[in-house]
């Protein structure tokens, strides 16, 4: 789909959209650039999802957000930026699987990283961001000392899997995603590649 803005495509446009068989992602940017920007995250109840969209608002909202799911072709893009949920100490298997089948066109390209991790509600150690960061989503992607955080996430049972709600029945539900961290990392991200 063409670049253009939600508010010019009015709602006509949106009907048409929704009606697609091969619908894509609603292209929204408030802030016009030449920049060609795609933020890839992988998730499984959604904390993933709201921290690539916030990481894209603190690049000034300019970039592509896509699920791995959706196999995004990066092809046209030259600045990606990478992360997703991590479950029993990783990333989704449909993520490691992405960047694998990726490299080629992932190269030289990978701005920025990302993981969002429960870590049972406390903070974010060195440990933690040499773990998922250092060790896990920077060595698959093949860079180095590119911006990258790791983001404390949410529980919310009612989105999970039956066996997974079950197995944290004894757990309070928690929201220790920040906007505002998310947004910085974004900045941090665009500041970089200016
Ligand atoms: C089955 C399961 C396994 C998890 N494993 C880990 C883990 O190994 N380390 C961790 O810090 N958090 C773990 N978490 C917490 C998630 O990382 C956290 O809830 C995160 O916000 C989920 O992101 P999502 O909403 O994008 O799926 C786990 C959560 C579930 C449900």
């Amino acid at each position: 789909m063409k670049r253009r803005s939600f508010l010019q495509l009015g709602f006509a446009g949106v009907g048409a959209l929704t009606l697609t068989k091969n619908t894509q992602a609603l292209e929204y940017y408030p802030v016009k650039s030449d920049k060609k920007i795609a933020v890839i995250y992988s998730t499984w109840c959604g904390s993933s999802r709201d921290a690539a969209v916030w990481i894209s608002e603190g690049m000034g909202g300019i970039a592509d957000v896509f699920d791995i799911r959706e196999k995004p072709d990066l092809k046209g893009y030259e600045h990606i930026i990478i992360g997703g949920s991590i479950r029993s100490f990783a990333t989704s298997k449909e993520l490691q699987d992405f960047i694998q089948q990726n490299k080629g066109v992932l190269k030289g390209k990978v701005r920025g990283l990302f993981a969002v991790c429960g870590n049972m509600g406390n903070p974010i150690t060195p440990e933690l961001t040499k773990q998922y960061i250092d060790d896990h989503l920077a060595k698959m992607c093949e860079v180095t000392k590119v911006p990258a955080k790791v983001l404390r996430g949410r529980i919310t049972k009612s989105l999970m899997e039956p066996e997974n709600a079950k197995m944290m029945a004894s757990f309070q539900d928690y929201d220790n995603l920040k906007r505002d961290e998310c947004m910085a990392l974004g900045k941090e991200i665009m500041d970089s590649i200016k």
